[in-house]
């Protein structure tokens, strides 16, 4: 398992774990054990909890939305300092990525579009994890921005059904220090 199926899965677990816990908590609250139990919830003062937890959960949404939006891969970040830019043409069966080289570890903005029908235009890393992908479209160019952190060779495929020979469209591009 590679560290980002491990993390997600990780995480995953977390949360299903929190709401196990959250459903066996109201579960028992809303349950009561005694036959003939008297009721004395002050439920006005219930409402004002309401209140409280609405608060806490906007606030709780907010933070996590502010403190992850950075680390969305996508986005038009266009005027980046030193930013590489690469063209990519698509035609079926075959993708044309230029220049072939590449930095890592500065802004790359892809610039991809097709010559005949839709694909799509898919990065891989060495250990095959998809790092991003955009639709290359006919008579339109669409931009997507990516930094590589490492070196080594980046494969891209094609996966958006554009034909008899789609599984074959493949190419490579390399990533240097
Ligand atoms: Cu191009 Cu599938």
């Amino acid at each position: 398992m590679n560290p980002t199926a491990l993390t997600i899965t990780i995480a995953y677990s977390a949360v299903v774990l929190v709401a196990c816990v959250a459903i066996l908590i109201v579960w028992r609250s809303t349950h009561s054990f005694e036959p003939n139990r008297k009721d004395t919830t002050d439920t006005h003062r219930l409402a004002e909890g309401e209140k409280g937890w609405f608060i806490f959960a906007v606030v709780a949404l907010a933070v996590l939305l502010l403190a992850t939006l950075a680390f969305i891969p996508y986005g038009d970040n266009a005027k980046a300092e030193g930013q590489q830019e690469v063209a990519v043409e698509s035609q079926q069966f075959a993708w044309l990525v230029r220049p072939t080289t590449i930095k890592a570890g500065v802004p790359v903005r892809f610039a991809v579009t097709s010559a005949d029908v839709n694909h799509g235009f898919a990065v891989y890393n060495d250990a095959n994890v998809l790092l991003f992908q955009i639709q290359a479209v006919p008579d339109f160019t669409s931009h997507i921005v990516y930094t590589f952190k490492e070196p080594g060779r980046y494969q891209v495929v094609c996966i958006e059904f554009c034909g008899v020979n789609h599984d074959k469209m493949l190419g490579t591009f390399q990533v240097e220090p």
